[in-house]
């Protein structure tokens, strides 16, 4: 018993004074002669010199886009023309597809919005020869208009980038809305969950809008500055799109962050930074789970980021889930971490279920295409 409170808490532990006459002593009347002194001296310091590589990792600050900024984004912060509102019709929630594994989730995604009643085009970008005719058949039957785009190749021909993130900067082609006449819109990463309205974002006077990260307990960059780019709020252009091509060659930034660290480089220093509640990560739960509780209410937006509901960890393929693969899949997730996300994993079932009893009579009929 004592041994383990005095692992768990070693600062607190109480520790005697030494003796009058304890060992201790001796070695320090020890150095007070004087051939003795340098030893001493010589060992302190080689013990600094020590330490001060040991821990060189634990002093460097962790990487910041603001303190390495690079001039590379020329757009107006705000908008400058058009603060009308835009329609309905030239606005748009856009997601990617760009592989059968999610189309499930990325159908939630979409009717999530829909039952929110969010006022826009439902525009889904997918990558031709990655995505099954089955998959776009279930996007299409919750609202989604999916539409092909080319793969955006990552900078430097995949150079320290991760496998997993190889297809990420294809992203990057939102930006082209403009040419499907969309003034505003609203990026949705698939493992999102639309919760309340989210329309005022289309109005937002700003470029660019986004929710700063947040990294899990245990990660020191705990409540960061840098954006998370799940939900993003911006005005397509494609003129910002051609020049975004060029500057991922160029910018330097850690490539292990892929199209995230780029965009964090391009609109850190003028995005507008949005409140928790447009992307509510379920790192904040992990942090701080009064914050959580506090913004539950209010949430327009949830991300899966620590556990996605829909994920089954043993499938190896890459398939479009069956209804009973992905009620097992949430099954298992909701007990996941002693069932620490249990409420959240609920709010994604119950709008998968209701997408089922709205729509799935006709996603059924995808499945046997
Ligand atoms: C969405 O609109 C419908 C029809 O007007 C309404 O019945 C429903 O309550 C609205 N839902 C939300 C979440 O506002």
């Amino acid at each position: 018993m004592f041994s383990l409170r005095k692992r768990l808490s070693p600062r607190w532990t109480y520790e005697r004074l030494p003796p009058p006459h304890s060992d201790r002593m001796t070695s320090r009347t020890k150095c007070t002669q004087w051939t003795q002194q340098w030893t001493c001296l010589g060992v302190v310091l080689a013990a600094t010199v020590v330490l001060w590589f040991a821990t060189a990792r634990l002093r460097r600050l962790p990487y910041s886009p603001l303190d390495n900024y690079q001039d590379i984004n020329p757009l107006p912060v705000t908008v400058v023309a058009g603060l009308d509102h835009s329609p309905p019709n030239r606005r748009a929630v856009v997601s990617s597809l760009y592989s059968d594994s999610f189309a499930i989730a990325v159908a939630v995604v979409g009717y999530s919005a829909k039952s929110a009643n969010v006022s826009a085009r439902l525009l889904l970008p997918y990558l031709e020869h990655k995505v099954s005719e089955k998959a776009l058949c279930i996007a299409r039957a919750v609202g989604w208009e999916p539409y092909p785009v080319p793969l955006i190749p990552p900078p430097h021909n995949g150079k320290d980038i991760h496998p997993r993130f190889m297809d990420l900067y294809t992203k990057l082609n939102i930006w082209n809305l403009d040419r499907m006449d969309v003034d505003s819109a609203v990026f949705l990463d698939v493992d999102t969950l639309v919760r309340r309205n989210f329309d005022e974002l289309f109005d937002s006077p700003f470029q660019f809008a986004a929710v700063p990260d947040v990294y899990g307990a245990g990660d020191p960059r705990g409540f960061s500055i840098t954006i998370n780019t799940g939900v993003m709020a911006f005005r397509p252009s494609s003129a910002v799109y051609e020049d975004m091509l060029q500057e991922i060659e160029v910018a330097e930034y850690p490539l292990l962050q892929a199209d995230q660290g780029f965009l964090n480089l391009y609109f850190g220093g003028t995005c507008m930074r949005l409140p928790y509640i447009y992307n509510a990560n379920l790192a904040i739960k992990d942090r701080s789970p009064i914050l959580w509780q506090r913004l539950t209410d209010e949430m327009r937006v949830v991300r899966y980021t620590t556990m996605k509901p829909f994920i089954q960890e043993a499938r190896s393929s890459d398939a479009v889930l069956t209804p009973e693969e992905t009620e097992e899949a949430v099954d298992k997730n909701e007990r996941q971490a002693d069932g620490f996300y249990h409420e959240e994993v609920g709010w994604w079932r119950t709008a998968y279920r209701n997408m089922m009893s709205d729509r799935g009579h006709v996603m059924r009929q995808c499945y046997q295409s």
